[in-house]
């Protein structure tokens, strides 16, 4: 599998370049439900919003909810394009948001039967979508089996989110061996989600960072943070990404800094979260 996704690195820059501004960015976590498709989404319209050609893709088996999110049915997923016939082109839907996207594969059957040679005709195909889109972003789902580390060893940058709990921190740093082990080559980042306070975020990347450092010799990025923020969960049952609906919110401010940060590879600021949520923390 290393072998194979290296030569598939080596496809990339041949197709979009050593110095092309094309970016793969894959964004995993191990742990379940830590916060990776929120932010893939609302990453990736920021991305947009900041001038990027973005088109995101579900990678996520058998879960894939990046529809869901937006509100939105498709018929047309990410597995389509094992076929020999179909092009990139035709399973990339538009979103309101400016966006383009590929949906996922609702049915864990299904990709479960994907062979190694239709994942490899499906991320050569991705790479060929680099005349589409200047960013892409892969959103994975949640675990570490085949697909998902075929994935992350497919992009040159990989943004793992983590919470503050020892477990999301323990399967961070499974994945993270995994890939040293595959002797993966990317830019390693990190985003804590769901922090309470700045204290939150740094302790966490640092305590990553002591472990993976000592054990794997790997640094990995700590590129930022995104606050525990009740406009998430809200703008998730009304369907809707939480960067257009609430744009002022923590999150979306967060959200936005991550952007810069992307863009500019600056450090994060420390965000003031408002009155207004500190005092909804506190009371609830
Ligand atoms: N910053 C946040 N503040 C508050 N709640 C959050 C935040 N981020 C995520 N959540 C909550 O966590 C839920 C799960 O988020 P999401 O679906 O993005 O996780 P995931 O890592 O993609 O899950 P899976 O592993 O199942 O794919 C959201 O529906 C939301 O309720
Ligand atoms: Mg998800």
């Amino acid at each position: 599998m290393a072998d194979q996704a290296s030569r598939l690195r080596n496809l990339v820059e041949e197709k979009t370049g050593d110095n092309s501004s094309t970016r793969i960015i894959t964004i995993t976590s191990g742990k379940g439900g830590v916060g990776k498709t929120n932010l893939a989404l609302n990453l990736s319209i920021g991305l947009q919003m900041a001038g990027k050609k973005v088109l995101l893709v579900d990678a996520d088996i058998g879960m894939s909810n990046i529809n869901l999110l937006m509100g939105r049915i498709t018929q047309r997923s990410l597995l389509d394009l094992a076929r020999y016939k179909t092009k990139v082109e035709d399973v990339i839907e538009e979103s309101d948001f400016g966006i383009k996207y590929i949906s996922g594969v609702a049915s864990i059957e299904k990709m479960m039967n994907a062979s190694h040679e239709d994942l490899r005709i499906i991320q050569r195909k991705i790479i060929e979508s680099s005349n589409i889109a200047d960013t892409i972003v892969i959103d994975t789902g949640a675990g570490l089996n085949r697909y998902v580390m075929e994935f992350i060893l497919f992009a040159r940058e990989i943004l793992f989110v983590a919470t503050s709990e020892p477990a999301a921190l323990a399967d961070v740093y499974s994945v993270i061996k995994a890939y040293s082990e595959y002797k993966g080559k990317g830019d390693l980042k990190l985003v804590v989600n769901r922090v309470r306070n700045i204290d939150e975020w740094k302790e966490t990347a640092e305590r990553l960072n002591q472990t993976t450092r000592k054990f794997l010799n790997v640094f990995v990025d700590p590129i930022g943070y995104v606050y525990e923020d009740r406009a998430v969960a809200e703008a998730v049952r009304f369907q809707e990404p939480f960067i257009v609906r609430k744009p002022k919110s923590p999150a979306s401010r967060c959200v936005k800094e991550l952007v810069n940060s992307l863009l500019t590879g600056m450090e994060m600021p420390e965000i003031s979260k408002g009155w207004f949520t500190v005092f909804q923390n506190i009371f609830g």
